[in-house]
């Protein structure tokens, strides 16, 4: 069996969308729609993958990675030259099938892909087009039919009235048998209203050969939504948040209202969970069960365990057990490791650290750069010195250390088992296992200070 492949159209500008990078890479629910794209080929077990880049194309080279092998569209002359500049793709792949789809419709999933190709295998197609009916098919190619089978498919902008009226529209993704795309490739002409050579227009050319082609009419009318613009963008975030947090109800996540909760289609929530309003989830982040999430927290590529809560606050790239309190206004920057019954409270900001079990940081502190170990408790407005101008070095804070008020720890230093620190200290040595570390002046009370200042200032003193 040859193996089938995709080519992926990705070159556009997108001038309508106003935006600086390549429109491809604008993001749906915060995933680029092309890594939407990939993924539902990856679904679809479409191992040779090929993508048209173009405008800013170093760009979209290197959001995919290894995802894809990439070609280049010098100038944009439409969809069917596009598919050309993959014309070497396509013979090292002459016996199989190619599946073409948008990089700008991310919704097209991989059991859809699938089942076209069973269509277009079993009715011996040269081409099998994706198709859905829309309410509204404003932008879209309409797919004309002649006896119940598709004829051609017309763009907007070359359409007339009646065909305007036709809700079945072209998705933008199709099978075709590679020998028969490169058929007719070549002959495509751009004698239309955009001055493009149209994908779109070798639907017809396949059908003058006496060739098959089908239309795959999907019920999603979803997979054939594209965004050309900032309100498509918009629509499409839109809809498929409302969709994510309701397949996420029906899995035993909690939700008291959608109000601002956004989560993109990667993260993992499990049942008991309560994700209150404000509440962000981003990447490939992960949370346990029975947990409380928000109100308005912002949380990327973390994994957050079970019965844990966090309360206004961000977490980045970092690791939370379970059992641990965040928040109010926490900030825990990328590779931290928060182990569990851990509290961080108010206006924390923990970075690139280790915290042990059953540690407390409640109030005004900063912990970078460190290791910390079990129970230890951080008293209000600590800091951590990790960073001397030059370098950054880290603490080392052990087991049952009670750290001080005020403390400054200048790394690189150690607090050691159960040390003390004592408080508006500025700690430079490393206090041994079960001492007190001390650093500052004694105090000196000036008797009756204030009453002269008080009386070079006229006012009456009161006893
Ligand atoms: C295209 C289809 C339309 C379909 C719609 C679905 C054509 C002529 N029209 O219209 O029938 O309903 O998609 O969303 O095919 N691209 C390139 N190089 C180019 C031109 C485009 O790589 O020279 C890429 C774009 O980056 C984009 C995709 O191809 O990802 C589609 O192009 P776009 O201009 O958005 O086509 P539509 O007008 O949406
Ligand atoms: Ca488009």
């Amino acid at each position: 069996m040859p193996s089938d492949c995709a080519i992926i159209l990705a070159a556009g500008e997108g001038q309508r969308m106003g935006s600086d990078v390549p429109k491809v890479l604008c993001e749906v629910l915060f995933k680029p729609m092309i890594g939407w794209v990939i993924g539902a080929c990856q679904d679809a077990k479409i191992g040779d993958r090929c993508v048209v880049v173009g405008f800013k194309s170093e760009q979209v080279v290197d959001f995919l990675g290894d995802d894809a092998k990439t070609v280049f569209q010098d100038k944009r002359r439409g969809t069917a030259h596009a598919v050309l500049c993959a014309k070497s793709f396509l013979r090292e792949h002459i016996n199989a099938n190619v599946f073409v789809c948008c990089g700008d419709s991310p919704f097209l999933d991989g059991k859809t892909i699938i089942s076209a190709l069973d269509m277009h295998k079993s009715n011996g197609a040269a081409v099998t087009v994706i198709t859905a009916n829309l309410e509204n098919p404003k932008g879209y190619g309409r797919i004309v039919r002649t006896g119940g089978n598709i004829s051609k498919i017309v763009e907007e902008k070359d359409s007339n009235e009646q065909e305007r009226k036709i809700h079945e529209v072209n998705s933008g993704a199709y099978w075709f048998c590679v020998k028969d795309l490169l058929d007719v490739l070549e002959h495509i002409k751009p004698i239309n209203n955009q001055n493009e050579y149209y994908l779109t227009d070798a639907i017809a050319l396949i059908l003058a050969r006496k060739k098959t082609a089908t239309a795959y009419l999907s019920e999603n009318p979803l997979v054939a939504m594209g965004a050309n613009d900032r309100l498509n963008l918009f629509k499409l975030n839109e809809i498929y948040r409302k969709i994510l947090i309701e397949r996420f109800m029906n899995h035993g996540v909690e939700f008291l209202s959608m109000d601002g909760i956004i989560i993109s289609p990667d993260v993992k929530i499990g049942t008991g969970t309560k994700i209150l309003p404000g509440t962000i989830l981003k990447g490939k982040t992960c949370v346990g069960k029975n947990c409380v999430i928000g109100p308005n927290s912002l949380i990327e590529d973390s994994k957050i365990g079970d019965e844990t809560l966090v309360n206004s606050s961000q977490i980045y790239q970092s690791v939370v057990d379970n059992n641990v309190k965040i928040g109010p206004f926490c900030h825990i920057r990328p590779n931290s490791r928060i182990s569990h019954h851990v509290k961080i409270g108010d206006f924390v900001e923990v970075k690139n650290s280790k915290i042990g079990a059953g540690t407390s940081i409640s109030h005004l502190t900063y912990v970078g750069d460190s290791d910390v170990g079990k129970n230890v408790n951080f008293g209000c407005g600590v800091v951590t010195i990790n960073y001397d101008g030059v370098n950054k070095n880290r603490c080392k804070i052990k087991d049952g250390a009670f750290i001080g008020c005020n403390t400054n720890l200048v790394a690189p230093v150690a607090v050691g088992k159960n040390g003390y620190t004592g408080a508006g200290s500025t700690i430079t040595k490393d206090v041994p296992d079960y001492a007190l570390g001390i650093e500052r002046g004694k105090q000196v009370n000036v008797a009756e200070f204030s009453k002269s200042k008080l009386a070079g200032r006229k006012l009456k003193v009161q006893d």
